[in-house]
Order: structure tokens, then C-alpha cells, then sequence
């Protein structure tokens, strides 16, 4: 380990880390990890629970991080609530390694000692490198536990193939600490990779009125462009979202702006548009709207009303057509051919990226947590067709743009 040179520029320098660690055997690898950690500059934390002092005493890391290590809820810290203090100083949590049991524990929310509850009080970046017996990762309460916290954000470093405790062998190892180190750098330097830029997300639907009660709608809920937002602010973007009406709750942070109509979205994407970096249409506008809206109800006893449709305006294709610098973000829900389809739009559109959503099929698309969708960019670098949860996807977004933006 003492090959790898201190780096002043690391993105650890200077940064507070808190590790967890669990009990079992990769807890020796944990103290190689708070090396590297240390060697990069990053002023390190250990919280360690009860039986992770079977497998290495809380001295080796007292020495490798130059401070107290932490084991127990009730552990002396004068004029501080040690969990919460704990928690509120540390700039990313690691977890390593991580149990079946602390993994439980993170997913429900059980706080019963000092890790747990530290945990639960943490607002910052988590990464967890868990390792386990085969058995117990494959079980699906493990799994349907990784997919929770992976969907809150959590960043999940392995398991390995390799040997396991007792001459076993299997999924479960856990990660190589260099490779917990890249990964800890990665979420460390994305952190605010958006800062400065100004980024407007549309999201949800439209609604063109036929009458003041009827409209002609469609099914979404705004949670893509919510995401996209949600993700965007967190990396330091100033986010305007549009929304549409009839959505869930949009997430806390983005300045939200309310509209109906498909006419009403352009005039608000236009004026926040102004100056912005970014321009992401993640909202369902409807395509038509009726010619005419009734004044008052139409009343059933007049006979079926003839509805004529004409276009909305296109508000993507309108400013595609403006001059500027701003990256354009179209997505297209695709029912048939969503690779045919997508790359079609991404040259229609004249857009930097185009997200394709397989659309129409049960658990994908409107409502759903999860997308099978592809992203086309006009510089070539793609994603193929696959399965997301829609915060993944968010990210993936976020990655282009911020490469579109710096190009
Ligand atoms: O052409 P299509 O409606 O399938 O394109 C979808 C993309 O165009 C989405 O990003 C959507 O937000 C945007 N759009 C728009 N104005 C419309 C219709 C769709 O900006 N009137």
C-alpha cells in the first residue's frame, strides 16, 4: 500500500470521511482502505460496531486515523449528541464492510447503537461495500434491501466473486479497497459538478381543455423530470422546473413554476430559458389540443360534440431552431421501435441528447420507479437499451450534460 503517493490534488484532500465498520473478516481490509484514505489527505472517522471489534481492535484504526474510534451510543463526546455530531461533521459516509444485517438495518431505518444511528442522522453522499456469505447476498431480502438503497442514492461497491470465510467460495467478497477508493473519489468529484450552470427540467403533463371541466391529458405523474431535477440541483445547478398539472409532489430545492396548457409550458420554458445552460423536456406536452374550448360544460343533451385537434406548439423544435449554446434535452415515449424511433427524433428534434422510453407495457414508463429506456447524443456517446430506476437515469443525464457543458 505505501506504493500509492500522497496526491495533493486529490478530491479527498481536506475531506471528512466517516467509515463504518461491521463485522466480518474484510474489517482487516477496512484498515487498508483508511490508509489509502489517509494518503489522499481525507481526515478520517471510524465508528466500528460490536462485532467488528471481533475481527480487528478499534486501536489499528485509532493509529491509522490519528483520533479516538467511536463503538459505543454512549461514548464520551462532552457537549455533543456523539451520533449527531457524528453524523452532521462528516462530508461522505463509507460503510466497509457492510453486513446483511447493517444493510437491513439502513434500509428500514433501525437506529440501535452507534453506527445505525449515525447512519440514519447522515444527510451526505453513502457508499457501502458490502461482503457477505453467497447465500445471504443472493437472498432477496438482501436484494430487494441493495435495490432500496440504491434507489435513495446509496452507492453499492460490489460484492466480488473470490473466496469467502471458511475456504468458501462465491459472490460476496468484498471490494478491493482501491477499488472502494475510486469509487469514493467518483461520488466525492461529482458532487457539485453543475455548480454555476442554470437548468431548466419540464415535467408532467399537459392539459388542453376541451371545456372548463374536460381536457384531453395523458398519464404522467412528472417523476422523470423530478428526478432529473432532484438530481441536478443536488449537483449544485440553479433548477427551474416546469411543471404540468396533476403530478405528484415535486421534489424540494428547484424553483417550481406551474402551467396547464402546452401553450402556457412554452411561455414559461421561454422565459426561464433565457440565459440558461440547459433546457431538459422531460414533460409529456400533449401534441394537440382541441381547436375550440367550450365557454361553459358541454352539455350531454346536445349530442356527441364533434372534436377537431390541432397542434400544440412545439416548444423543443422552437428552441432547437434558436441560436445559442444551450444543451437541449428531448425524450420520446416509444410504444414500438424505441431505438428506430429515438435516433429518428434525436435528428428531428435537433438535440443534444434524447432519452427513448419504452412506453405501454406494464411497470415501465408513466408512473412507474423504473424506465426501460436509451439515450442517443448527438456526439455519439450513448446508453442501449436497458432497465433504470429512474434516478439512475437522472444521473446518467446529468453525466452528459455535464460533459456536453464543459466541452
Ligand atoms: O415529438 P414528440 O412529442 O414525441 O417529442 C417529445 C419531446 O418533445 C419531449 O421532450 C417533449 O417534452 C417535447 N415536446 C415539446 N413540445 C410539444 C411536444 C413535445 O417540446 N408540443
Amino acid at each position: 500500500m505505501d506504493t500509492v503517493e500522497p496526491s495533493g490534488r486529490s478530491v479527498l484532500k481536506g475531506r471528512r470521511l466517516l467509515l463504518g465498520v461491521t463485522g466480518g473478516i474484510a474489517a482487516y481490509k477496512a484498515c487498508v482502505l483508511t490508509r489509502l484514505l489517509r494518503l489522499r489527505g481525507a481526515s478520517v472517522r471510524v465508528v466500528m460496531t460490536r462485532t467488528a471489534e471481533r475481527f480487528v481492535g478499534p486501536a489499528t484504526f485509532a493509529a491509522l486515523t490519528d483520533h479516538r474510534v467511536y463503538t459505543d451510543l454512549f461514548d464520551d463526546d462532552p457537549g455533543h449528541v456523539l451520533h449527531v455530531r457524528l453524523a452532521h461533521e462528516a462530508d461522505i459516509v463509507v460503510v466497509a464492510p457492510a453486513t446483511a444485517n447493517v444493510i437491513a438495518k439502513l434500509a428500514f431505518g433501525i437506529a440501535d447503537d452507534l453506527l445505525t444511528s449515525t447512519l440514519l442522522e447522515a444527510r451526505c453522499p453513502f457508499v457501502i461495500a458490502p461482503a457477505m456469505h453467497t447465500g445471504m447476498w443472493e437472498h432477496e431480502a438482501t436484494q430487494a434491501n441493495i435495490a432500496a438503497l440504491a434507489e435513495r442514492g446509496v452507492r453499492v461497491v460490489g460484492p466480488a466473486r473470490g473466496s469467502l470465510a471458511a475456504g468458501d467460495e462465491g459472490v460476496g467478497r468484498m471490494s478491493e479497497p482501491d477499488e472502494i477508493l475510486a469509487v469514493i473519489e467518483d461520488v466525492l468529484s461529482r458532487g457539485k459538478d453543475l455548480a454555476g450552470r442554470r437548468v431548466v427540467v419540464t415535467a408532467g403533463p399537459t392539459w388542453e381543455p376541451i371545456d372548463p371541466v374536460r381536457f384531453v391529458g395523458n398519464r404522467s405523474t412528472g417523476r422523470m423530470g423530478f428526478a432529473v431535477a432532484a438530481e441536478a440541483y443536488g449537483r449544485g445547478a440553479d433548477v427551474t422546473l416546469v411543471v404540468g398539472p396533476g403530478t405528484i409532489e415535486p421534489p424540494e430545492g428547484p424553483r417550481v413554476v406551474r402551467v396547464t396548457t402546452a401553450d402556457e409550458m412554452r411561455h414559461a420554458v421561454f422565459d426561464a430559458a433565457e440565459g440558461a445552460d440547459a433546457v431538459v423536456m422531460a414533460a409529456a406536452v400533449a401534441d394537440f389540443r382541441p381547436e375550440r374550448t367550450a365557454g361553459s360544460k358541454i352539455k350531454k343533451e346536445d349530442g356527441t360534440p364533434d372534436l377537431r385537434l390541432v397542434p400544440t406548439p412545439d416548444i423543443l423544435g422552437e428552441l432547437s431552431r434558436e441560436a445559442g449554446e444551450r444543451v437541449l434535452v428531448g425524450f420520446a415515449a416509444e410504444t414500438d421501435d424505441v431505438e428506430a424511433g429515438g435516433r429518428d427524433k434525436l435528428a428531428r428534434k435537433g438535440v443534444d441528447l434524447l432519452v427513448a422510453n419504452q412506453v405501454g407495457r406494464e411497470g415501465m414508463g408513466f408512473g412507474s420507479e423504473t424506465n426501460r429506456a436509451a439515450i442517443f447524443s448527438r456526439t455519439g456517446e450513448g446508453e442501449p437499451l436497458r432497465e433504470w430506476s429512474k434516478r439512475e437515469l437522472a444521473a446518467a443525464i446529468c453525466d452528459r450534460l455535464v460533459k456536453l457543458l464543459t466541452r
